[in-house]
């Protein structure tokens, strides 16, 4: 059995110096996290995720009913954040998803954030992500976390230009 090791980034940002969430774009706008929209944002996190490079670590991300069961996973868990859970939607339905928890640290994590390959490159997944960490600010976080493959480069450029610095290198085995 082959592997293949990807590198990762665990990185984190002090919420201290949060830019304020710009407006969203015409057309668009925010649906705050509800009980009933799991399977909303397991859909919108399947589209966004089913091309890219992250399902090849996490196979789980290339199939609709996976991406419902990890989607159900994470808001049933314990440190689930609802305030930093949050939907884009525009006329078409929903097209970007960011879900988050606080970890054991007290540093709240954003699991997964997506925008559906249509909508990229307009500014929603910086609004998306800002959205999640004044959430987390809401709740009285100091810091944020997250981890990154180190090839996902738009997502690598989005979290430094927010203020994530680089704490630790992973390596993720996949067969
Ligand atoms: C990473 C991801 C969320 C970024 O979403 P996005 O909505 O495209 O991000 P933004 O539009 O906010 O910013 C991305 C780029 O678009 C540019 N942009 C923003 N508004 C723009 C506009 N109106 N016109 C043109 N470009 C624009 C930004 O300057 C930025 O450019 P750069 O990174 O090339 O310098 C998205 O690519 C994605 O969902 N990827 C797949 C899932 C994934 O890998 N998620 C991260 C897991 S860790």
């Amino acid at each position: 059995m082959a592997l293949t090791y990807f590198k990762r980034f665990r990185m984190e940002a002090d919420l201290s110096q949060l830019p304020a969430v710009p407006p969203l774009p015409e057309g668009y706008f925010w649906v705050p996290w509800a009980e009933d929209l799991v399977a909303l944002h397991a859909d919108v996190h399947y589209q966004a995720f089913c091309q890219e490079l992250d399902s090849a670590l996490f196979p789980c991300f290339s199939d609709r009913y996976g991406c419902h069961l990890l989607l159900q996973e994470i808001t049933s868990r314990p440190g689930f954040v609802p305030e930093a859970t949050w939907l884009i939607a525009c006329g078409e339905g929903c097209c970007g998803t960011v879900q988050s928890i606080v970890d054991g640290q007290g540093c709240g994590s954003i699991q997964n954030l997506g925008i559906t390959p249509e909508h990229r490159r307009r500014g929603l997944g910086k609004a998306l992500l800002l959205q999640a960490l004044h959430g987390f600010k809401a709740v009285g976080l100091q810091r944020a976390c997250l981890e990154v493959t180190a090839d996902n480069e738009p997502a690598l450029r989005l979290y430094q230009r927010l203020g994530f610095r680089k704490m630790k290198t992973l390596y993720k085995a996949v067969e």
